[in-house]
């Protein structure tokens, strides 16, 4: 005990993250150094994902964001993008039935407008059929940009203005994250990125203001159950602060 009263933005009483967020990076790097398509990274990731999914359950992860396309991948070479929107269309109907059986909670982020409209009805059979469910939440960031986030919201609120049902000094932080694409879902406790690479790549840039960051050598497709504990052991030794000066309290 001893601890303040568990907040949207601290951890459970062992400790864990509440929210972790992946920026699953490295599957090119894995296929090219054992001289395989980038491609076969991709589908090397896909069942990466899987063990990671079944994991967070296990570990009592409350929310799981991944990173599975960002909105500026689709500068990728056409067979590239093609292949990754081939893998998301299968993930979704082959593994939905299964994440559904596990009372998965899948929500989607990221721009939905002028997707593919078999991937759009596919993103939101996948939110409708597992809207009840009471398990982990598996937030799927496809489409997504952190900045662009932020612009959809701003614009969200700038229609509220303009039609006289907002004023302009009613706007927070609080309130603009209204218009986010989940604003019911707490911000990630743990940020981790895979491949070594350092950055956020505008992966949840307004909601990873106060994330422990993880940054892991592991490619994508090696990561495991092992992986995702050495990453919660890290974050169990960070000492949050959140701008103050008692650790994990949040105030
Ligand atoms: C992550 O792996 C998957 C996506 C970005 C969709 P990469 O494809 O970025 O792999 P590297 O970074 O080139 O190794
Ligand atoms: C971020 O990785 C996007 C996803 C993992 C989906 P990238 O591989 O696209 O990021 P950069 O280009 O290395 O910054
Ligand atoms: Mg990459």
């Amino acid at each position: 005990m001893g601890k303040t009263e568990t907040s949207s933005r601290s951890s459970d009483e062992f400790g864990a993250p509440r929210h972790v967020a992946i920026i699953m990076d490295g599957n090119g790097r894995w296929a090219a150094s054992r001289g395989l398509p980038r491609g076969e990274g991709h589908r090397r990731g896909v069942e990466a994902l899987r063990r990671t999914v079944r994991a967070a359950g296990d570990l009592g992860i409350s929310y799981l964001t991944i990173f599975s396309f960002s909105s500026e991948n689709w500068s990728r070479p056409a067979k590239e993008v093609s292949d990754l929107m081939v893998l998301l269309r299968r993930f979704i109907r082959n593994d939905l039935a299964e994440l559904h059986a596990s009372n998965v909670l899948v929500r989607v982020i990221g721009e939905r407008e002028g997707l593919d409209p078999e991937i759009a009805k596919l993103l939101q059979e996948a939110e409708d059929l597992t809207r009840h469910n009471t398990g982990l939440t598996l937030v799927i960031a496809f489409n997504y940009g952190g900045r662009q986030e932020i612009a959809r919201a701003a614009r969200g609120v700038a229609e509220e203005v303009a039609a006289g049902r907002l004023a302009p000094q009613a706007v927070t932080p609080e309130l603009l994250y209204r218009f986010f694409d989940a604003p019911d879902i707490p911000d990630p406790d743990l940020l981790i990125r895979t491949s070594g690479e350092q950055r956020l790549s505008n992966f949840l840039l307004w909601q990873a203001a106060y994330s422990e960051l993880v940054f892991l050598p592991v490619h994508w497709p090696d990561f495991d159950r092992a992986a995702l504990e050495k990453a919660i052991d890290e974050f169990r030794r960070r000492e949050r602060r959140f701008g103050g000066l008692v650790a994990k309290t949040g105030s």
